[in-house]
């Protein structure tokens, strides 16, 4: 699979080294777990390939050879089976019935799919709800949750616990080496759903007492003293619960210790799957679970043993950020940050679930405009994706997603709209990708932009638990940033606190509230060394524990950026104000933090209302070898943030591309992708040195252009 790994890898980490500055810094992948995941990857041919699911257990047993050599013909590769299928597979405690599951599978081989198997923890048998109703989560009413619906367990429940890993360890028993199992997909999409049950308070109780040690360490952690909400011992605390608290007002370091255990709970259960598999799966079978393209509740980073992440995507649900009809197109930051943040631990990641055509759980489901499957595909193929799959074959004629699309429509057979999209671009990627040249080195003007993004979630939660106003949203200032870095061109990663910065020219901060001192000392290190740092309004408010440090607003960081934090601003959602830069006004609400420079601290845009009007609203200054920005605005459209983006490479002196939002310039194996989300039409400049082989260019709405070097042979069609 991952021959891929290569391309993506190798490439930034060659062509960083090829900067002075960064001599160092070759972006290595992480031990020994990588290295088998690449040794499987290129075993597979070619650098990438397109999968289906299938669920054998919802269709005749006449019909699986007819769907399964239907899927290879129109080009498929592999299938994904068994997901939610416990019912099926444990029909009563205990007694396992693998028949169908092994007919499956053999019919999945003779088509010549190969299979990923799920493992069902999601989806409990009635039997288990009826003898131990405890496995179901207890709700924030108090309410004990029932079958008849996936994902409503309880994950602290030792029954349920002790039931997963007795299906995991079967099904590693039966399939743990055999050659037909390409790899493992643990549970769907995990992420709890809130539990109030007597069970998970435990937890939590335990999980304080490993982190506090003492009640008293916890009770000043929690600010304990405001309101009397201290306890005298942990087997007092009590899940917070905002439901049945009179205001909306508990204390934000029991909400976010809360959402860290839950995070925690959601690593170690999957951690243990991992590891039920391990003892029985032979080396070549991988390891990895789809998570959500935007994960909220669950911290993807805190997973541990996963060979690679997938994450799943439906960029068509009704959202409409770029205007006109790009409801249809779908929303332009979700792929490219969710390769950015996945593909980041290891280099290499697969979108496990890529939306086949129309859903059925949005708040409204339009279809996907003629062209947006193929974008898609082209955008994840362009982002270094290893594999695509698509939920699902066939369109359901029953249950609770009946107005779900399939590749094939509700006969079974024929191909829908956007299936035939969808298995037309899996034939052009997969044809594609085997003339592509997996060891290309990255050239040297992408990656002098290359661009980290620094993501904590406990910072997330943090802002999202204690927001200030309802205005602001942390995931769409995060979007406004990273889709502001890529109307450069630059290549993007995410990057956690442990991440070497050093291998990245830029890093950009978007609004990380809490900070430790070691961290904002690895931020003056990283800028007096030539980096370029950027950092987003509300940053540096809070200390590494999420309390205000007992110093002046914005203290920790005014060093580093030169200049005092007077204080900051947000308005009501009926007024806008504006900040003037280079005699444009950008229109403003969320959030403003006014600082005032010191000497040495250049002001490179001002507020234009009210009574800090003139004063500043982004700063820049030159540190060491390097420069520090901030971006003290949070504005409505993020135009102001992609101009002073642009503006900090420009004054680095790194050449950048002049791209529209929403259109993503990606550079892969020696070609470079565009993949245009706008709903109009576009007029970027051809990138110089390239020509268009594929498509035309500009990229029309909905479109695909992908060019190779000037000096290039023309491709070979065909594997
Ligand atoms: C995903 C989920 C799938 C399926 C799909 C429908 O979020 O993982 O199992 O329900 O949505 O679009």
């Amino acid at each position: 699979m991952i021959a891929l790994l290569r391309d993506r890898s190798l490439h930034l980490g060659m062509a960083l080294c090829g900067l002075a500055l960064w001599a160092s810094g070759s972006l290595a992948l992480n031990g020994a777990a990588t290295e088998k995941v690449r040794e499987q990857a290129t075993r597979q041919p070619g650098l990438f390939s397109v999968g289906v699911y299938y669920y054998p257990e919802q269709w005749p047993r006449a019909q699986w050879s007819r769907d399964f050599a239907a899927m290879a013909r129109l080009g498929f590769r592999f299938t994904h089976l068994a997901e939610f299928a416990w019912s099926a597979l444990e029909p009563r405690e205990g007694q396992f019935d693998f028949r169908w599951l092994d007919e499956a599978i053999a019919e999945a081989d003779r088509a010549g799919l190969k299979v990923i198997l799920g493992t069902p923890s999601s989806a409990p048998p009635a039997w288990m709800g009826e003898r131990y109703p405890a496995i179901y989560r207890v709700d924030d009413r108090g309410q004990r949750h029932q079958h008849g619906i996936r994902a409503e367990v309880s994950l602290a429940d030792p029954h349920y616990q002790h039931f997963v890993t007795r299906i995991v360890d079967a099904m590693a028993r039966r399939y743990g080496h055999d050659r037909r199992i390409w790899g493992w997909q643990l549970d769907n999409e995990p992420g709890t759903l809130p539990d109030f049950s007597a069970a998970a308070r435990q937890e939590f109780q335990r999980w304080l007492r490993a982190r506090y040690v003492t009640i008293e360490k916890l009770n000043d952690a929690w600010g304990g003293q405001f309101w009397s909400s201290d306890y005298q011992n942990f087997q007092q605390v009590l899940l917070p619960n905002a439901t049945l608290a009179a205001e909306d007002k508990l204390s934000p370091h029991a909400l976010l210790d809360l959402a860290r255990f839950r995070a925690d709970q959601t690593a170690r259960f999957l951690e243990s799957q991992a590891a039920t598999l391990r003892r029985r799966t032979t080396p070549t079978q991988w390891i990895t679970t789809n998570y959500t393209n935007v994960a909220t509740t669950t911290d993807p980073w805190r997973t541990q043993g996963l060979d690679f992440s997938t994450f799943t995507l439906y960029p068509v649900q009704g959202s409409n950020l770029l205007g006109g009809d790009s409801y249809g197109i779908g929303k332009p930051a979700n792929l490219m940050e969710a390769a950015a943040y996945y593909g980041a631990p290891r280099g290499v990641f697969g979108i496990m679930e890529l939306q086949p055509g129309q859903v059925n759980w949005g708040e409204v489901n339009p279809q996907p405009v003629p062209g947006a499957i193929r974008l898609w595909m082209w955008h994840a193929f362009a982002s270094g994706a290893s594999f695509i799959s698509t939920y699902r074959y066939r369109h359901p004629l029953k249950g609770s997603e009946m107005f779900h699309e399939g590749i094939v429509g509700t006969d079974g057979i024929t191909l829908s709209r956007t299936g035939r999209e969808y298995v037309e671009t899996a034939g052009e990627l997969q044809a594609l990708s085997a003339t592509l040249d997996a060891a290309a080195v990255m050239p040297a003007e992408f990656a002098a932009r290359s661009t980290g993004v620094l993501w904590s979630h406990d910072n997330y939660w943090d802002l999202e638990i204690s927001p200030q106003t309802k205005l602001w949203n942390t995931w769409a200032q995060r979007n406004d940033i990273t889709l502001a870095v890529r109307t450069t061109g630059a290549p993007l990663t995410f990057l956690g606190e442990g991440d070497r910065f050093e291998d990245y020219p830029f890093v950009v901060v978007p609004a990380y509230q809490s900070v430790g001192r070691d961290l904002v000392q690895r931020w003056q290190d990283y800028v007096q060394r030539g980096g370029h740092l950027i950092l987003t309004a509300r940053t540096g408010l809070k200390d590494a524990h999420g309390h205000f440090p007992e110093a002046a607003w914005g203290a920790s960081i005014a060093d580093l950026v030169g200049a005092d934090l007077q204080g900051f601003d947000m308005l009501p959602a009926s007024v806008h104000h504006a900040v003037r830069h280079q005699d444009h006004l950008h229109p403003w609400q969320r959030w403003a933090d006014l600082w005032i420079p010191r000497s040495g601290t250049e002001t490179l845009a001002r507020f234009d209302d009210g009574y800090y009007r003139g004063q500043a609203a982004a700063l820049y200054r030159r540190l060491g070898q390097g420069s520090v920005t901030v971006i003290g605005a949070s504005t409505e459209d993020g135009h102001f943030e992609r101009e002073v983006v642009r503006e900090v490479y420009r004054r680095a002196g790194v050449a950048i591309e002049d791209l529209p939002t929403g259109l993503f310039l990606d550079w892969r194996a020696g070609v470079l992708i565009a993949s245009n989300y706008q709903p109009e039409p576009i007029a970027p400049v051809l990138p110089k040195g390239w020509r268009v082989d594929v498509g035309v260019w500009p990229p029309p709405p909905a479109g695909v252009t992908m060019l190779r070097p000037e000096d290039a042979r023309p491709a070979r069609t065909g594997p």
